[in-house]
């Protein structure tokens, strides 16, 4: 049976204290700092993944107890402790592994990593990418937005899924709107984009204003998206974990519709073993893809870097189709999103 590993990490000190039961009693610093200190650990083995060919792979997750702010701020120091964690991986028989969230974001998007070890190593960032676009049209079409006749504001459009994902949706909207804060790259890769109507700022707060999608997908670990600037009826794809949209945003601003990014359904019988808050049977986007490649008996680096290619997005929505791995679109800061809901943004954007 083919055989994947995934690294996870914390999002919070929350995430951490509802992991470990004495960590609940300490300040939020020092669990932070005893979570840098702790070494890698094998957290789950993963069961029942079994594609519509057929196919069944099993897993295992390995833990790095980093926050996304103690990662940031001691990148060579996590990108040695992933290593580490691939190691482990390694040693139970996997032949592919992924990177969760920020242990993506860290150093070169997973260069370094993929050298040091010798199993294949994903992002998982082609995939997650695909569920973010396909979620926005998705619901655009829910809603009666056609995108042709709108505005798509990318923020984090200079990243790994950012970049590859403003390639794949500038034919398909009528304006897009580049956001992050290195202006240059912002400039470069508006080059690449100069046959559509692209342009680029680093003020969130402008191109938020002015969107009617928005797709967030940077690495801030706060959230950056601020609720005023929000326009009635925008519809939101958040793929950062953590969010980019402060949760507050559902209850202070019920006319937006703010989707949770990069959710997918597994198919199978699938037992992650280990709680990452979802629903069951659902996963990252980025833990989606590592399972696909394991199913394809894909061993070497896929999605790697900050430069991925349109084809290999656009291969793993093909991957998704033949094992039976769908997007989940229709959820809202892990709630399901409801009809009332989506009336409420029908209604205004049929006025707008
Ligand atoms: N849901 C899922 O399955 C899934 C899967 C993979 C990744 N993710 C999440 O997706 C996010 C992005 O990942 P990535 O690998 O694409 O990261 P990345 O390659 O590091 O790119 C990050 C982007 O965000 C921009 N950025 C960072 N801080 C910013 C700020 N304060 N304001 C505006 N822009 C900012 C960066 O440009 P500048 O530095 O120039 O600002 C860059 O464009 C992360 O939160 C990650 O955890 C989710």
């Amino acid at each position: 049976m083919a055989k994947f590993g995934f690294v996870l990490h914390p999002l919070s000190v929350e995430d951490i204290k509802s992991h470990i039961s004495f960590a609940k009693h300490l300040p939020d610093r020092l669990v932070e700092w005893g979570g840098k200190y702790s070494s890698p650990y094998i957290g789950a083995h993963v069961t029942g993944v079994r594609s519509l060919t057929g196919k069944e792979i099993e897993g295992w997750f390995a833990v790095i107890p980093m926050t996304p702010r103690m990662m940031m701020q001691n990148q060579d120091y996590a990108v040695k402790q992933i290593i580490k964690a691939g190691k482990l991986l390694e040693k139970e028989g996997a032949q592919i592994m992924g990177l969760g969230a920020y242990t993506s974001v860290v150093g070169d998007a997973g260069i370094t990593i993929a050298k040091a070890l010798d199993i294949g190593v994903t992002t998982g960032n082609s995939y997650t990418a695909y569920t973010a676009g396909e979620a926005l049209l998705l619901a655009a079409k829910e809603i009666g937005v056609d995108p042709k006749n709108s505005t798509l504001t990318v923020v984090g459009a200079t990243g790994s899924i950012g970049s590859v994902l403003s390639k794949i949706l500038a034919p398909q909207v009528g304006k897009m709107l580049l956001v992050a804060r290195n202006v240059d790259r912002l400039s470069s890769l508006a080059d690449t984009l100069k046959a559509y109507n692209v342009d680029y700022t680093n003020s969130i707060s402008d191109a938020v204003k002015q969107a009617d999608l928005l797709i967030t997908v940077s690495s801030s670990p706060e959230a950056i998206i601020d609720a005023d600037d929000l326009q009635p009826g925008t519809i939101i794809v958040d793929v950062s974990r953590p969010r980019n949209v402060a949760e507050e945003v559902a209850s202070k601003r019920t006319d937006v519709l703010v989707l949770d990014g990069g959710i997918v359904k597994v198919p199978g019988d699938v037992e992650f073993n280990f709680n990452f808050g979802f629903e069951p049977k659902t996963a990252y986007a980025c833990m989606s893809e590592t399972m696909m490649l394991a199913l394809e008996d894909w061993t070497t680096d896929f999605s790697l870097g900050r430069d991925l290619k349109e084809e290999q997005v656009l291969l793993t929505g093909q991957w998704a189709k033949k094992h039976g791995f769908e997007v989940i679109w229709m959820r809202s800061f892990d709630r399901p999103v409801t009809k009332e809901q989506l009336d409420k943004i029908k209604a205004i954007r049929r006025v707008s």
